[in-house]
């Protein structure tokens, strides 16, 4: 009995430390989820895609089985855990192209000489071209184009969760955000392999046609490999109804021209096509209204 009394003052030591201990956890726990909830507002761009991983294995196999089976050898699996390690647990604002060499050294380019197609403000007309000639190839026929076209996707930092709320607007919010360094990125790598005769389809209903600051000014038309790529062939192609803005003898193109030759480039233009009637001649070329 002489005991009981010390015995009960551990007991309530015991139940007080325990308690503590809760609170505590308790209190970390709070403070992290309303820091994350608070962090996943702060960004002016839309939050990443919903169900993005899921697209992304989707999309994988998709592309691995059906339309590209010589490549029903990589590991799907790992590609989609590959590109979500990239970004995940990161500050979507201060990616670097490391962050994407795992992912890269999965999936090499294959895209065969003199098949390689360019566009600039005419994605529709490009892979509408790609579809009916099916072995050609615009960056989004290749596999990680083809997996990651239209999505969007950022994490945050000390979170291992993809923030759905928000991602950084690559004007409004920073322009090394994880999507922005991906596709410069994977235009990069395309541009590089590139070999032979290569396409690029741009858009004549604009004022310049040819773009520097677009990706196939900034990055593409500085990364084509001399050694591999013989000439580039542009086609400028007019909307239907609308006044042409540019043409194969505007500035613009004029410009793409004098870059193309300093790099030692043979460049050739071809203009006065609609999207009708160019989509048209790619299927019939022989016809006499395309030469
Ligand atoms: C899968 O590939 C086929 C053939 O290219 C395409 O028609 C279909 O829309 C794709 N499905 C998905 C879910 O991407
Ligand atoms: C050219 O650009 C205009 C304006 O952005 C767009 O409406 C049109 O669809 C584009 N043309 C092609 C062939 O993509
Ligand atoms: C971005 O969003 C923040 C907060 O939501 C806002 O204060 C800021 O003005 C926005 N920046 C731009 C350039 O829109
Ligand atoms: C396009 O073709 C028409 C005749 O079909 C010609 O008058 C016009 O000058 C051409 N435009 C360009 C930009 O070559």
């Amino acid at each position: 009995m002489a005991d009981s009394r010390p015995k009960k003052a551990k007991i309530c030591l015991c139940i007080f430390l325990c308690l503590l201990v809760v609170g505590v956890i308790a209190v970390v726990v709070g403070v992290r989820m309303w820091r994350h909830s608070s962090e996943h507002m702060k960004w002016n761009g839309t939050g990443s895609t919903a169900h993005f991983q899921e697209i992304v294995l989707e999309r994988c196999y998709n592309y691995t089985q059906l339309v590209q089976p010589e490549l029903r050898d990589r590991d799907c699996q790992k590609i989609r855990e590959a590109f979500r390690n990239a970004f995940i647990s990161k500050d979507p604002c201060s990616a670097t192209e490391e962050d994407y060499h795992p992912l890269m050294k999965l999936v090499n380019p294959t895209v065969p000489c003199d098949k390689t197609v360019f566009w600039s403000k005419t994605k529709e007309l490009a892979h509408q071209y790609t579809k009916v000639q099916r072995e050609m190839f615009t960056l989004e026929d290749t596999l990680l184009g083809y997996i990651a076209d239209d999505l969007n996707w950022c994490g945050d930092a000390g979170s291992y969760e993809m923030n759905y709320q928000s991602c950084p607007h690559w004007k409004k919010d920073c322009s090394n955000n994880f999507v922005s360094v991906f596709w410069d990125l994977v235009s990069k790598r395309f541009a590089e392999n590139a070999c032979g005769v290569v396409q690029v389809v741009l858009n004549g209903s604009i004022s310049n046609a040819f773009d520097r600051k677009s990706t196939f000014g900034r990055v593409e038309v500085h990364n084509l490999n001399p050694m591999k790529v013989h000439t580039l062939q542009a086609w400028v192609i007019h909307d239907l109804g609308k006044f042409p803005s540019d043409s194969c003898s505007g500035s613009s193109i004029n410009d793409l021209k004098w870059i193309i030759m300093q790099r030692n480039i043979k460049f050739t233009c071809q203009d006065n096509y609609s999207s009708g009637k160019f989509l048209q001649c790619v299927k019939k070329p022989e016809d006499s209204s395309c030469r």
